[in-house]
């Protein structure tokens, strides 16, 4: 890839900004949320396998496969990790290009803020190997609490607009992707061990058609492929994005409505049954959506 994976093209002053060079794809991506994560790390792979149809034997037009990585060489595989062809399943970040929260965090440092670490020494724009600038106990700290960052909690679970609402996601296929309910497997962490949660993601890459390709690869994603992205909090996302939402990988849906409208290639059949919807059941709809 040319340029590396993110440069910072703009700078403080007295300090230089990285150029990008001439020819390099760009992609814009906006911060993902960052609650509930330690859930989706605690979930077995063969769960996230389970989900995976990649030759779409069901038949309902969406497929889903995981993201297939290279172990970096400061990552411990997770017990009972599947692999294909010495590849692992990432599964953060909107490509799923991570492996677990210490990989992310590691990637994070590094490359979202220039900070190299034992783990990964390399500045990303001058390829200089550099001194730690921050310690192996430190990143660890940073990794525990994202580990155990509370999930987002469904309020109005018992109205029945957003009960309608929750009938229509799933019977419009939105759950297909978005799956309602999962579970963990066995953590050291009391509150993430086997426990079911709702995090409306299946934690899979999906086709999004061409108006979501910006270019961009990670590990065996393609460029039109994005990892579902978990709708948990998305009810909360107003009031923690300055009053307006700011969805999908680069923020460019301003509402809920405009978020589905973008749903194409697998998704494009359950944009038009949610296209095909009275404006009643559109608003129940967005009524549990906004309830998560
Ligand atoms: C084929 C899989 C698939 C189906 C079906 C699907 N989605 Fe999604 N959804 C995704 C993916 C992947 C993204 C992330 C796309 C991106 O970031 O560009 C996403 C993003 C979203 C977002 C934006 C979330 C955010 O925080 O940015 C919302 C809202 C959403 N979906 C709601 C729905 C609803 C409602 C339905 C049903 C009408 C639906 N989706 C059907 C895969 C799917």
């Amino acid at each position: 890839m040319q340029g590396g994976p993110q440069l910072q093209h703009r700078a403080i002053t007295g300090f230089n900004p990285e150029n990008i060079p001439f020819g390099a794809s760009q992609a814009t991506f906006i911060a993902p949320s960052n609650t509930g994560l330690g859930f989706l790390e605690a979930v077995s792979d063969a769960d996230i396998l389970a989900l995976s149809d990649p030759d779409d034997k069901d038949n309902d037009g969406i497929s889903g496969v995981p993201n297939w990585i290279e172990l970096a060489n400061f990552l411990t595989p997770k017990p009972n990790a599947i692999t294909k062809n010495g590849k692992y399943i990432g599964r953060f970040g909107r490509k799923a290009g991570a492996y677990n929260l210490f990989n992310q965090t590691v990637n994070a440092y590094n490359q979202d803020m220039g900070i190299v670490s034992a783990y990964s020494p390399n500045d990303t724009y001058s390829k200089e190997t550099l001194d730690p600038e921050i310690s192996n106990a430190e990143i660890a700290d940073v990794v525990h609490y994202l580990q155990t960052l509370k999930a987002p909690i469904q309020r109005t679970v018992e109205s029945t607009q957003v009960k309608a609402g929750k009938e229509l996601f799933v019977k419009n296929q939105c759950g297909a992707c978005h799956t309602p309910s999962m579970k963990t497997a066995n953590s050291n962490i009391q509150g993430l061990n086997n426990k079911t949660f709702a995090a409306y993601t299946d934690l899979l890459m999906h086709d999004m058609g061409k108006d979501l390709d910006d270019n961009y690869t990670e590990g065996s994603a393609k460029t039109f492929e994005w990892r579902t992205t978990p709708l948990w909090g998305l009810g909360l996302a107003k009031d923690s994005q300055g009053g307006k939402v700011h969805l999908m990988h680069d923020g460019r849906a301003k509402s809920i409505e405009e978020a589905i409208l973008l749903h194409g290639g697998e998704a494009h059949k359950s944009r038009q049954k949610y296209v095909a919807l009275s404006s009643k059941e559109k608003q129940e709809l967005i009524t549990f959506l906004e309830s998560l």
